[in-house]
């Protein structure tokens, strides 16, 4: 049973760093419909990111389980092909390649899976084309501003038609509006595509834009959801 129709399922995930000194996650359990666009905020070091690692298979949790698309995570036969293929991720800093221009930077996820280069290409240009970028193909990432590397770091998460984007502060760098516009695309790629995203954020502008927004603190999600997301234990 990983979760009757829930896209993702976190079950009483545990995880310590440091030979258990840092606790960054502590008994969290939730789950995401599909289609789902949740915020999860809370204060710095409360465990976002540790979260969000998690779930895209990054890492592993020290006890409990996450399933996504009803396969549970630690039985995935290749996890590589998970963090490749299911899970799109965004980050705060772009991670763009300086040496690639925005086409070549958004066709890296899709090298040596088997589309030929002119289907790489055109794949890349319609993605650049949905994140309102196509007319920066040939640019420099460091020729763009903060808010067009995000549209291209978005349209290289979308490169393998992940089911779920993972977006980790994606506006942290951002003045308010070009944050807003970003997180409007993310809201429109939602509607266009189906896909289930979580999105992390200290806006609270930002967080309003969700259909709801988790909170975690030390560890613990706040104002969740029902905190029960498996079939009960048989007692
Ligand atoms: N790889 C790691 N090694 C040691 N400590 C870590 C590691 N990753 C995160 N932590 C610690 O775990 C806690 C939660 O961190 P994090 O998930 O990054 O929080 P947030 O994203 O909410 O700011 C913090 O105390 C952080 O220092
Ligand atoms: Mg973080």
């Amino acid at each position: 049973m990983t979760g009757g129709g829930a896209e993702v399922v976190v079950d009483h995930v545990s995880k310590s760093f440091e030979d258990g000194r840092i606790r960054a996650l502590a008994d969290v359990s939730f789950r995401l419909e599909p289609g789902d666009f949740v915020s999860l905020t809370g204060p710095s070091g409360g465990g976002k990111s540790t979260l969000l690692n998690l779930i895209g298979a990054l890492d592993r949790p020290d006890a409990g389980s996450i399933a996504v698309g009803g396969e549970l995570l630690e039985r995935l036969a290749n996890p590589s092909e998970y963090r490749a293929a299911t899970v799109g991720f965004v980050f705060q800093f772009h991670h763009l390649i300086p040496t690639l221009n925005a086409l070549e930077n958004v066709q890296l996820p899709m090298m040596g899976r088997g589309p030929t280069r002119a289907q790489r290409e055109a794949k890349a240009m319609e993605l650049l084309e949905d994140c309102a970028i196509a007319h920066r193909a040939k640019a420099s990432p460091n020729t763009l501003s903060g808010g067009e590397r995000q549209r291209v770091a978005i349209a290289r998460a979308l490169a393998n038609g992940p089911r779920l984007l993972l977006a980790d502060e994606p506006t942290g760098a951002l003045d308010s509006a070009t944050g807003g516009q970003i997180i409007e695309l993310l809201l429109s790629l939602r509607a266009r595509r189906g896909m289930t995203i979580l999105l992390v954020t200290n806006d609270e502008d930002v967080a309003d834009l969700a259909d709801r927004t988790l909170r975690i603190r030390d560890g613990r999600v706040e104002a969740a959801e029902p905190t029960r997301v498996a079939a009960p234990r048989s007692a």
